[in-house]
């Protein structure tokens, strides 16, 4: 198969990330003959740092004219840290999503056997947990009208849901369900929410279209607490953007790391596949960052296409990694974490050579080639 990628590194440790993604892409199309040719483009700070805009014109039509999107991460602290900053980093992905028609984001959050010492969170708690989260990702509060007084003291953002916006990511919760655990739970405010009695209303009505599907629902405020006290209840989870944006965050913490969780974000033509976790600005150039989301997140990118066995051999080799402990700082084990690239390199390497009993795993940790 020939892919197209945009490749959208963006701010901090985006352009680390995603490399390592890329290498293992490279790996891949190696083992199963396939053409992947990468485009790369500009968005966040980076892009507002060279042309004012955090998502340029060129950019876009980048994006528009390949089959999918590789995305890095955006952020930077000087406009973390002024609130009156016009133009702003994340402004160039949230507009990206809304051109890109990308109204679902799918996050997937797994507890990994081999690390289930290394989440807070008790292992017989997490073991087990298998949960999807459906975001809903160009609507709701994030893109509803935006006001502040002219004196600067009063500001409002309008949470606004139509009925054809929930139902088009709800059938795509359901299908998931149909083919996981068949389960999925509305997360919502209704209590409290306009808004949110909508979802409920007509997610009530389309779950009949799914009678082999169980529909549950939970008040965010229950679900946040629920996820921590025992998240193998979940199965599909169903919420509107910014509920989605925080218990994802949130569900990560199951993993032992932000830095394992993977997005794909769907919709439109073109899907877009990015980590869930931020620029890390201070980890940005060290060496530190755990490519492992940018992996997955290119391995959803080719299970999106449909290379099923492909995406499973980036999914062997990274649990061969979090096994032998070829880790990142945020997960190793033993006092002998490896470099972002380290990682990206042992990864590459068992994806060439998933069998060979005789790769040498040691010499990882020395930098020198994993296969003797
Ligand atoms: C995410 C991020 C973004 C979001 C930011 C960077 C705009 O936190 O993808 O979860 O809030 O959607
Ligand atoms: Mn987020």
């Amino acid at each position: 198969m020939k892919l197209n990628i945009a490749v959208l590194p963006g701010d901090g440790i985006g352009p680390e990330v995603t490399r390592e993604a890329i290498k293992v892409l490279n790996a891949i199309s190696v083992e199963f003959d396939h053409t992947f040719v990468y485009h790369e483009a500009l968005v966040g700070a980076t892009a507002i740092d060279a042309t004012g805009n955090p998502l340029p014109d060129e950019t876009l039509e980048t994006c528009n004219s390949s089959d999918a999107v590789l995305f890095g991460a955006i952020g930077h602290p000087k406009y973390d840290n002024d609130p009156s900053a016009k133009v702003r980093p994340e402004q160039g992905l949230l507009k990206l999503r809304k051109e890109l028609g990308l109204f679902a984001n799918i996050r997937p959050v797994k507890a990994y056997q081999t690390l289930l010492d290394k989440s807070p969170l008790k292992e017989d708690i997490i073991q087990g947990t298998d949960i999807s989260i459906y975001r809903e990702l160009t609507g709701g509060i994030y893109f509803g009208e935006k006001h502040l007084s002219e004196d600067g003291t009063v500001a409002s953002d309008l949470c606004i849901y139509s009925q054809e916006e929930i139902e088009r990511i709800a059938h795509l919760a359901f299908k998931a369900a149909q083919s996981r655990n068949k389960k999925v739970t509305l997360v919502d405010k209704a209590n409290v929410l306009e808004s949110s009695r909508l979802w409920r209303k007509v997610v009530t009505e389309l779950a009949s279209q799914y009678p082999d599907v169980t529909l549950d629902f939970l008040f965010v405020d229950n679900a946040a607490m629920q996820l921590i006290l025992n998240p193998k209840q979940f199965d599909v989870i169903l919420t509107e953007n910014m509920f989605g944006d925080i218990i994802s965050d949130e569900a990560s913490v199951i993993g032992g790391s932000i830095g394992l969780l993977a997005s794909a974000s769907v919709g439109g033509t073109i899907g877009l596949f990015e980590p869930i976790h931020g620029s890390f600005p201070e980890g940005a150039g060290k060496g530190i960052a755990n490519p492992i989301a940018s992996i997955l997140s290119a391995a959803m990118l080719l299970e999106h296409f449909g290379l099923h066995e492909e995406a499973a051999r980036i999914h062997q080799a990274v649990e061969k990694a979090l096994e032998l402990d070829i880790t990142t700082p945020d997960l190793n084990r033993s006092n002998a974490a490896v470099s972002t690239a380290k990682v990206g390199d042992f990864i590459e390497d068992f994806i060439a050579n998933p069998d060979d009993t005789n790769m040498n795993f040691n010499n990882i940790h020395l930098g020198q080639s994993t296969i003797i």
